[in-house]
């Protein structure tokens, strides 16, 4: 069983972007940090990311292709932006959780708003890259995958 945990544009930078607002850790950490929290669950966790809208797009028309069970999503700016995500999220139909780093809702208002968010079951924000297994953890709440 399978999840994808896809990171949108300018996550490539994580631990090095901003660290007072994102922290020190880098990709390798979270996608480590995923395979790991995936694993107790008996889920095989995908990690790709990409700073293309439509590469991103693309992954989650794959995930239906390949059926993945679920997809943890941080949109990046793209979150705040793109109706084509929120779109290829609600036309796959796999269940999503939101994912940011930072805490959104304390920062610029240009931020408050997510499309994301209304194609997502669930968001989270503000946990740094813990928020990545809180994200695995609830979704395999939802979907029926239990810790092994
Ligand atoms: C982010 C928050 C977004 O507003 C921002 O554009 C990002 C990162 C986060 O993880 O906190 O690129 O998604």
């Amino acid at each position: 069983n399978t999840i994808y945990v896809l990171n949108g544009p300018n996550l490539n930078l994580l631990g090095i972007r901003e660290p007072e607002t994102y922290g020190h850790a880098t990709l390798a950490d979270v996608e480590k940090l995923c395979a790991a929290a995936a694993a107790q669950y008996g889920l095989t966790a995908d990690c790709r990311q990409s700073n293309s809208e439509g590469e991103l797009i693309g992954y989650i028309h794959q995930a239906r292709e390949k059926h993945v069970v679920g997809i943890v999503i941080n949109g990046g700016a793209y979150s705040h932006t793109s109706i084509a995500l929120h779109d290829a999220i609600v036309g796959v139909r796999i269940p999503t959780v939101e994912v940011h780093v930072s805490n959104v809702y304390t920062r610029e208002s240009f931020r408050h708003h997510s499309f994301i968010a209304k194609a997502a079951f669930a968001s989270l924000c503000g946990f740094g890259i813990e928020g990545y297994r809180l994200a695995i953890s609830g979704l395999a709440a939802k979907i029926g995958a239990n810790a092994i």
